[in-house]
């Protein structure tokens, strides 16, 4: 069933477990996901971005989602992921996503309360939650660049953003990055503790393909509740379709190859499941 992210979030932020949010871009993505939530009775969120929205449509992404949800026993969420204007988080809103991101984080401190709480004063009257982000996740998400200024959320910024803003998680700077990282990522865990001492609504990290478990648990410690996974299953569906064509490179049928790029995404997602420690949570 789709839920929305509110209650599995809070009671993850109870529990002290993380949701696992994981991005999909087709039909096969959507099936990996949550053949594995199921399998591991586990709570899940599945994600697009701007740009796999545009790539077919809300409404496609949402009618596969809910065909796959209604197979399964656990609690689906279907979020929009770094919403970048009001009127596409109003379409998420409209064609029915239980979740929804807004991504400020590129504009000014005031800008950013304003536009994260124009779309929570939207979404709250139809019970779907908002995550909103301060400070920078660097590294390409879509087609945002991170740049390269201070990344890191003050968290006193941080408390007086959650309180102007009404918002319902919010996803943090502490020096990860989206995409595939050069080096190890060092992570500001004292940045988060503090954060987390003074904010008291489920926290969000982004940029989490590449980052040693360790460091995730270590994360989902000190706070954090939903983390999120996009480019290493894209790298697990393509390394599942490669396969198929380095044994037959003659392969047409979109189905053959289709299915291992299935079963490479549904092994990494509960290889994360574990991680997030949110198996048997459904
Ligand atoms: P990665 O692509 O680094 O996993 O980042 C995912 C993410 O934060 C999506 O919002």
């Amino acid at each position: 069933m789709l839920v929305t992210s509110k209650e599995l979030l809070l009671k993850a932020q109870a529990g002290g477990y993380a949701v696992g949010a994981f991005n999909v871009e087709n039909m096969e993505m959507i099936q990996a996901v949550l053949e594995a939530a199921e399998e591991l009775q586990s709570p899940v969120i599945m994600q697009t971005t701007p740009s796999t929205v545009k790539y077919a449509g809300l409404d496609y992404y949402l009618a596969i989602a809910k065909a796959a949800a209604e197979r399964v026993s656990v609690p689906v969420v279907m979020h929009l992921d770094h919403g970048n204007s009001f009127d596409l988080a109003m379409q998420a809103l409209r064609t029915g996503y239980t979740s929804i991101m807004i991504d400020g984080s590129h504009e000014t401190f005031e800008d950013n309360i304003a536009l994260s709480k124009a779309v929570t004063d939207a979404c709250h009257p139809s019970n779907v939650p908002v995550e909103a982000e301060l400070g920078k996740v660097g590294g390409k998400e879509d087609d945002l660049d991170g740049g390269d200024d201070n990344p890191y959320t003050n968290p006193l910024e941080a408390k007086e953003f959650v309180e102007r803003t009404g918002i319902d998680s919010l996803a943090v700077g502490i020096g990860t990055a989206h995409g595939v990282y050069k080096g190890e990522p060092k992570l500001q865990f004292d940045i988060l503790s503090q954060i987390k001492n003074i904010v008291d609504i489920p926290l969000v990290l982004h940029g989490t393909s590449g980052v040693p478990d360790e460091s995730v648990k270590e994360c989902i410690k000190r706070g954090i509740c939903k983390v999120n996974y996009a480019t290493d299953l894209r790298i697990a569906f393509t390394k599942g379709v490669n396969e198929v064509f380095a044994e037959n490179v003659n392969t047409i049928d979109p189905k053959k190859y289709s299915a291992v790029g299935r079963k490479e995404v549904k092994k990494y997602v509960m290889d994360k499941m574990k991680v997030c420690g949110s198996v048997g949570k459904a």
